[in-house]
């Protein structure tokens, strides 16, 4: 098939967070072509130097007006709480048992979660997002199902089935052995069949034996390739209880390091509770902090700390966390990070939060170069942002001076309407409609 090529604006980032700061790290084309044939990027470039060169067999797509980016990439999130997103609880264990638990029991039926699958996946493409780290349920046909849509559209999707064998309704529960060998079945199945990935899935230390996590930190030795993802110190009830639990480790984060469960491409929702030495072995394993902070407010969880995750060499993204997270938007979930580094004092750019979106998460995923980027040879995942989408966003970016207040004013104000179209593999897989 021939090429297509995009004329749009075009932003992508280039490095580290401190370099996106100076600006150094950002590429920037007013006028710019993106070149994309089978389902990567074949060239990009200024539309003036490009379009002389395009053969006969290459259409252009004029998206003038509209600024091309790379897809969100959202690096937490459960899909099996799409339908209790905004339940009100006094904090994350009261959650847990009112609303989330008797939830994921329906995802023992796989036409449930098939449906649930595709109505997630559409609105994780309406609001700009390619690539997620999700939470499937205990029952391994959720995952089954989540897997089967996922390959259906072609996106680039980490999941797992979630392993919990204490501490939960019976009716959640699998065992040491049954997760391990489930969790082994999955990962035969689906990592690497087309562009789905698995990721081992221990829920929490307290839902999981110390017998189960030995079994998991042995098939994250065993299957180095494959992502592992938990939550870490989100919540001070949550802490107590860890500490009651395994009264015999330093903090928590020391528990998922003795059963070999901090390396590269694992990746930890929440990290709030963490002191220095924790932030230090995090960053010495290459593990993922990610940032939730529509959740974090929410559930009234705490302040992820930005700045000494940063300072400590962390790698961090940004999460939803949905269903905790109120919202599916990543727009929505940096205008948050925003205001949470705010709240300590700290200033996070709108070049630093799109970065973190982007190429920051490829890069703490271990997907440098694949995915987050629109440099060539990466897989043709990108959204086309529109800088008017609302009235507002139009009066107000008319008025910015410069790319970061405009990119400021977009992710303050936006939300899915500011997603005029998702690209996946090259693919259109969401346009907005026209609306009044
Ligand atoms: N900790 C353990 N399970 C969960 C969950 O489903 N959501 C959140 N936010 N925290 C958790
Ligand atoms: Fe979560």
């Amino acid at each position: 098939d021939g090429k297509i090529a995009y004329r749009a604006q075009l932003l992508y980032f280039t490095a580290s967070p401190e370099q996106i700061a100076d600006g150094d790290a950002t590429v920037y084309l007013p006028d710019g072509l993106l070149v994309v044939h089978d389902g990567h990027v074949a060239q990009i470039g200024d539309y003036q130097a490009l379009a002389a060169s395009l053969g006969a067999d290459t259409s252009v797509v004029d998206w003038r007006g509209k600024l091309i980016m790379p897809g969100f990439i959202d690096t937490h999130l459960h899909y099996p709480q799409t339908d209790i997103i905004a339940s009100p609880a006094e904090g994350l264990l009261p959650w847990l048992e009112t609303y989330t638990f008797p939830e994921e029991s329906r995802f023992q039926n796989s036409g449930h979660a098939a449906r649930t699958a595709q109505f997630f996946l559409d609105e994780l493409l309406r609001c700009g997002t390619t690539t997620a780290l999700v939470y499937c349920t205990v029952h391994p046909e959720s995952a089954e199902a989540f897997f089967e849509e996922s390959h259906a559209r072609q996106l680039r999707m980490v999941a797992g089935k979630v392993m919990m064998d204490r501490n939960c309704p019976d009716y959640l529960q699998d065992t040491a052995e049954s997760g391990a060998r489930d969790s082994e079945a999955l990962i035969q199945r689906w990592h690497g069949k087309g562009r789905q990935m698995y990721a081992l899935t221990p829920r929490f230390a307290p839902t999981s034996t110390p017998e189960q996590l030995g079994l998991c930190g042995e098939l994250a030795q065993r299957y180095q390739d494959v992502f592992i993802q938990s939550h870490l110190a989100e919540n001070t009830a949550e802490m107590e209880w860890v500490k009651q639990l395994f009264p015999d480790h330093r903090s928590y984060l020391d528990i998922y390091d003795h059963f070999g469960l901090l390396r590269r491409r694992a990746a930890y929702g929440h990290c709030i509770w963490l002191d220095e030495t924790d932030r230090h072995r995090m960053a010495e394993t290459g593990t993922l902090a990610v940032h939730c902070p529509t959740s974090n407010l929410f559930l009234g969880s705490g302040l992820f700390d930005f700045a000494a995750a940063n300072a400590a060499g962390v790698p961090v993204g940004l999460g939803t966390d949905v269903g905790g997270g109120t919202s599916f938007s990543m727009l929505q979930t940096m205008a948050a990070a925003h205001n949470v580094a705010r709240m300590s004092g700290h200033h996070l750019s709108a070049h630093t939060l799109f970065y973190l979106a982007t190429e920051g998460a490829a890069q703490g995923l271990d997907l440098g170069g694949q995915i987050g980027t629109l440099a060539p040879g990466a897989e043709a995942d990108f959204i086309v942002l529109d800088p008017q989408a609302t009235p507002l966003l139009a009066r107000r970016t008319a008025r910015a001076d410069s790319l970061e207040e405009m990119l400021f004013a977009l992710l303050t104000l936006g939300d899915d309407r500011a997603v005029a179209a998702t690209y996946a593999a090259g693919r259109l897989r969401h346009e907005r409609s026209p609306s009044v």
